[in-house]
């Protein structure tokens, strides 16, 4: 009997205010796998973001981080699921190497200055590193070169909402698999082939 298709793993990297959360659920509802945003996960272990930061610096932040977010693309490979990365993420080389190991990785983008404006309207989430616009603006001109590396796909959110964002990124995830599948068919040996 035809097994039924297993969804890929997804992962969305990308600056604060990219739109990863959002997207990311209305993606895993799309794929019908579960969702997970690995700043929960980071707060459900340690307390909340602003707290880790204010009580262990960046620097302890960041191990936490890369620790979690290691072991959840770990994961991926038994249960498939949608993962959003913090925007910083990538900075650790230990996250950007098991990254590779992940068949999709999307970028989600915007120019800075809606990035800017999404942050500041958002209420809900304080996040230590979105204090003031010039030093969030250089932060990101600083990490686009690690998004770019570990990308597998691009998607630009600008003047769509979430869940139109995340049908065209299914139907372009699902064009790329058939493009894989395809690729492996005509590689594979005939069936009975000597
Ligand atoms: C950070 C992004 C935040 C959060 C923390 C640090 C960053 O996540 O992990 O405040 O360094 O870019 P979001 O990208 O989900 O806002």
């Amino acid at each position: 009997m035809a097994r039924a298709p297993q969804a890929p793993a997804v992962v969305l990297v990308g600056f604060m205010g990219a739109g990863k959360s959002a997207v990311g659920r209305e993606v895993a509802a799309r794929l019908c796998i579960p969702f997970l945003d690995t700043d929960e996960a980071i707060a459900a272990a340690a307390g909340p973001i602003p707290e880790i930061f204010a009580s262990l610096g960046e620097g302890g932040f960041r191990a936490l981080e890369a620790e979690i977010v290691v072991r959840e693309l770990g994961a991926l490979s038994r249960e498939p699921k949608v993962l959003a990365l913090g925007g910083g993420a990538v900075l650790a080389r230990d996250v950007r190497d098991a990254l590779r190991l992940v068949e999709h990785v999307v970028w989600l983008t915007a120019p800075v200055e809606e990035l800017w404006r999404r942050i500041s309207a958002d209420e809900g989430e304080e996040r230590p590193l979105a204090r003031d616009e010039q030093a969030f603006t250089a932060l990101l001109a600083a990490r686009e070169a690690l998004y770019r590396d570990v990308a597998t796909l691009v998607v630009d959110t600008s003047d769509r909402d979430a869940a139109r964002i995340a049908s065209e990124l299914v139907a372009a995830l699902s064009d790329s698999e058939a493009r894989g599948a395809s690729a492996r068919a005509s590689s594979a040996p005939e069936e009975g082939a000597a």
